[in-house]
């Protein structure tokens, strides 16, 4: 059957469909439907109400919605009964800011608390609020908008509508939508910290998770209506379509799926006594951007890191050390790993005579400090018989003669690959967000050499992930 685009259509034509489904409380889509409809029912629209022939005046932009743009997700949003609706509205400006179509469905008691409207206003769109409106259920209209659409959101989500969803009412066009869906659905839960907590309640959204919805929230806080406070509060407006748009954005590839990836991280501390200690100035932030990056990839990391002000990347493992010797027994402990990348600064020598007590200048001048070399985690774990890791990538942060360094270490400590990089103070990488590596790996006897651009260090992360990736596809 051909398909229509009535944004292609004459632009008289255009002005003409938007004139009479603005006073008919449709959309352009429906309109037509509508006029078709008409036309083989054998009662078509007067001529005196036809398009003029002559272009018509250009609008902007906001008023030449013709239903779903092409190209655009869209979202099916409806708005539930709750305090929290007036955030609804936040949402759909916040889902359009994502260029996102957003068309919203009112219950009967989200219309206690917003009007349709608003909701129309922000949506740009015509807003639908009957299970049972000649206009648009001639064509089963609520299967068009569970269908018509890339992901249905239910904010707030009341008890009540999760209820229904769990049981699978459709007595009210929302519970119909969701019934009818064949589309991913978020819910934005948002209640009394009582309801939530109500037996039925969580029986409900067990029931739901099981099904495969996807949910946001709720978040611990005040209640809007009420002087009590607990997890019940509608997650923001921004958090909710950030979800949203995680959901729509299509499956990452995740080529490390099912590889166990062990990381470190950042310097160590070696303790002089209980309140000093030797460190350097390593940030951890390329070893982050590297848990970051393989997680995103499917791995299952574990990151070892050193003392460092960032937090632990989502969905990664993090094991906290202070000193070299923590870090190897944390990292001996966290194998077996398919893949290895020492990352951390880690210090090479430690105090050998460590106060117990904090230190005291004397007449005698300083106290003596006797420095004892660490262990090489890098070394101990490329030459382990047993449990070495099939790739074992060291970082080689030098300055000066960089490359020569590099690819003296990579053959000193046995492991596969080195990344290096120049570390002098001008280059800004410690503790900076930048940096400039190259990628040493052995190749049989031959050692190669391939020099990265300056990058982001999440850029280096991403480079080298997919570097990994690689390689583990050549190998299996
Ligand atoms: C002032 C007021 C606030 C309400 N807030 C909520 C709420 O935040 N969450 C909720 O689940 N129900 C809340 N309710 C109850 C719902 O409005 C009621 O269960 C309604 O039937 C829900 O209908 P719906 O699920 O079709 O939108 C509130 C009721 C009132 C009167």
């Amino acid at each position: 059957m051909a398909s229509l685009t009535i944004r292609k259509l004459d632009d008289g034509i255009k002005s003409y469909l938007r004139l009479r489904s603005a006073k008919n409380g449709r959309s352009v889509e429906e309109e037509v439907r509508v006029i078709l409809r008409e036309y083989c029912e054998g009662s078509p629209a007067p001529a005196s109400s036809l398009p003029p022939p002559s272009p018509a005046p250009t609008e902007s932009p906001a008023v030449e919605r013709t239903g779903p743009s092409v190209g655009q997700p869209s979202v099916t949003l409806i708005i539930g009964g709750g305090i929290a609706a007036f955030k609804a509205l936040e949402l759909i400006r916040r889902l359009k800011e994502r260029h996102i179509d957003v068309r919203c469905v009112l219950t009967r008691a989200a219309q206690q608390f917003v009007t349709p409207l608003s909701a129309s206003a922000l949506s740009h769109e015509r807003v639908y609020t009957d299970l049972f409106d000649p206009g648009s259920e001639f064509d089963a209209g609520h299967i068009r908008l569970a269908r018509e659409c890339d992901l249905i959101v239910v904010a707030p989500a009341t008890a009540d509508l999760m209820a229904k969803m769990a049981h699978g009412h459709a007595d009210d066009l929302a519970s119909a939508i969701l019934l009818a869906a064949n589309r991913p659905i978020l819910l934005a839960p948002a209640m009394n910290p009582l309801m939530w907590n109500n037996a039925a309640t969580r029986r409900n959204v067990m029931q739901l998770r099981r099904d495969g919805i996807h949910m946001i929230g709720p978040n611990a806080g005040e209640m809007a209506e009420s002087n009590e406070a607990g997890v019940g509060r509608m997650s923001e407006a921004a958090e909710i379509a950030a979800a949203a748009v995680d959901i729509l954005r299509p499956p990452r590839p995740r080529p490390l799926a099912g590889k166990r990836v062990l990381i470190t991280a950042g310097p160590t501390h070696e303790a002089i006594d209980p309140v000093r200690y030797i460190a350097n100035r390593s940030s951890g932030k390329q070893g982050f951007a590297i848990a970051a990056a393989a997680q995103a990839a499917g791995a299952d990391v574990t990151l070892v890191s050193g003392p460092v002000e960032l937090r632990d990347p989502p969905g990664v493992t993090v094991i906290r050390v202070e000193s070299a010797r923590d870090m190897l027994h944390r990292v001996q402990a966290a194998l077996p790993a398919d893949i290895a990348i020492f990352a951390a600064a880690v210090a090479d020598w430690r105090v050998a005579n460590e106060g117990e007590q904090k230190l005291k200048k004397t007449p005698a001048g300083m106290p003596p400090l006797q420095l004892v070399e660490n262990p090489d985690i890098l070394a101990t774990i490329s030459k382990l018989e047993d449990k070495r890791p099939p790739l074992v990538i060291g970082f080689a942060a030098e300055t000066e003669h960089l490359i020569d360094n590099a690819k003296a270490k990579i053959a000193r400590k046995g492991c596969d690959w080195i990344v290096a990089n120049d570390v002098s103070p001008s280059t800004g990488v410690m503790g900076g967000d930048r940096n400039t590596v190259h990628l040493l790996t052995r190749n049989g006897a031959d050692i190669e050499v391939d020099s990265w651009p300056v990058m982001t260090k999440e850029q280096v992360a991403a480079e080298l992930v997919a570097k990994i990736a690689k390689a583990v596809e050549n190998d299996s």
